[in-house]
C-alpha cells in the first residue's frame, strides 16, 4: 500500500517518521535515517550553541513508557545548516527541528537554517528539560510573539512542536494563536513533561536531572497524545495537518492516531528501544490494518473518528 502523505505541501514518502530527538543527533544518525525506511529525516532540535546536554542517566526505559532529561544535545545550528543541504540526496523531505534558550535563538537559527533548505522547519515550543527555562507552549502570549517573528523569517512550510494541554481552554486558546499566525502544521505532542519515575528497590528517581523530573513518552502518554491531535484536528479539520505524536508502538497505534486527525505519524521511544527496523514492521502492521478496514490510504481514514 501506498503510505505517502502530504504535510503542508510536501510529499513524505511514508506516513512514519523519526520524533525530533530520537536517532537524529549526529552526522551518522541523520545519514542512517536517510537510509531507513522513515519517512522524513527530522533533527534534533538545535540551539545556537552545541550542548552537551543534561548529566548522565538522562534517559530510561520502564514497562509503559520512558521518561528523558535529555537537555536538547545537539550540534549547534550552524553544524546542522552545513549537513541539510547533504541530506537531501536521501530523497525524503528534511524536517529541520528549531529550538532556543530565549525568544533571540528561535529568530536567528530559523533564519539561518531556512537558507539551507530544509523541506519543513518544526518550532520546538515544548521541551520540558532545561531547567529554569518553562515550556513556552503553555504561555500562549509568548508563543504568539515568538511564531510571529520566526514565522517572518522562514520562507519553507513552518510548524510548531506543542506541549500536552489537559483542559479544552486549553485548547481553545492555542488555536486562535495558531490560527492568527500562520502556522503550517501542528506537531502534538511533545513528552508529557515533568514525570517522575520511581525504582522501588533502589528508593531511587531513575535519572539524574532535575531532581529525577522529566518528560515522559511511549504507550503511556498515548491517551494524552490522542486528545490533543483530535482537539487540535476538530477545532482545524483539513485546513491544517497534524503529525501526531505519542505513543506510536504499533500499527493500531497510529491508525488510531489518523483516526483522530493526524496526517503522520512521528516515533520517539520505540525507536529509541528498537531501532531503525520499526518502521518496516511498523509499515506493514498499519497496512495491514487499513487494508482490514477497507482504506485505501492513511489519508482515507484520517479525521474519521466517531463519536458514540
Ligand atoms: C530534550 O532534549 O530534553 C528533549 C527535547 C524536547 O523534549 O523537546
Amino acid at each position: 500500500m501506498d503510505l505517502s502523505v502530504t504535510i503542508a505541501g510536501v510529499r513524505v514518502p511514508s506516513c512514519f517518521m523519526n520524533a525530533a530527538g530520537a536517532h537524529c543527533v549526529t552526522r551518522e544518525e541523520l545519514e542512517a535515517l536517510g537510509r531507513s525506511r522513515s519517512g522524513a529525516i527530522v533533527t534534533k532540535s538545535m540551539t545556537l550553541e552545541p550542548r552537551q546536554g543534561n548529566p548522565e542517566p538522562r534517559y530510561c526505559g520502564f514497562p509503559g513508557g520512558s521518561i528523558n532529561s535529555m537537555g536538547l544535545p545537539n550540534l549547534g545550528y550552524l553544524a546542522y545548516a552545513d549537513l541539510i543541504p547533504s541530506l537531501r540526496r536521501f530523497g525524503k523531505p528534511v524536517i529541520a527541528s528549531v529550538a532556543g534558550l530565549c525568544e533571540d535563538d528561535f529568530v536567528t537559527i530559523a533564519a539561518v537554517i531556512d537558507k539551507s533548505g530544509p523541506d519543513l522547519i518544526e518550532v520546538n515550543l515544548s521541551c520540558p528539560n532545561l531547567p529554569g527555562k518553562p515550556q513556552i507552549g503553555y504561555d500562549p502570549e509568548a508563543s504568539e510573539r515568538l511564531i510571529r517573528r520566526v514565522r517572518q523569517v522562514v520562507t519553507v512550510p513552518m510548524g510548531v512542536k506543542l506541549p500536552p494541554y489537559f483542559d479544552p481552554a486549553h485548547h481553545d486558546i492555542m488555536a486562535q494563536v495558531i490560527g492568527r499566525t500562520g502556522v503550517d502544521f501542528l506537531s502534538l505532542i511533545n513528552s508529557v513533561g515533568n514525570g517522575l519515575v520511581v525504582d522501588p528497590e533502589r528508593e531511587t528517581v531513575v535519572i539524574k536531572p532535575k531532581g529525577g523530573f522529566g518528560g515522559l513518552g511511549g504507550p503511556v502518554i498515548k491517551p494524552i497524545a490522542l486528545a490533543n491531535v483530535r482537539a487540535f484536528w476538530t477545532r482545524f479539520e483539513d485546513r491544517l495537518p497534524i503529525i501526531g505524536t505519542g505513543g506510536v508502538t504499533t500499527g493500531i497505534d497510529a491508525f488510531e492516531h489518523l483516526l483522530c486527525g493526524a496526517s503522520a505519524v512521528q516515533i520517539g521511544t520505540v525507536l529509541v528501544e528498537e531501532g531503525l527496523g520499526v518502521f518496516e514492521r511498523l509499515e506493514q502492521e498499519l497496512t495491514a490494518v487499513l487494508d482490514r478496514k477497507g482504506y485505501a490510504s492513511p489519508a482515507a481514514c484520517r479525521g474519521k473518528l466517531k463519536e458514540l
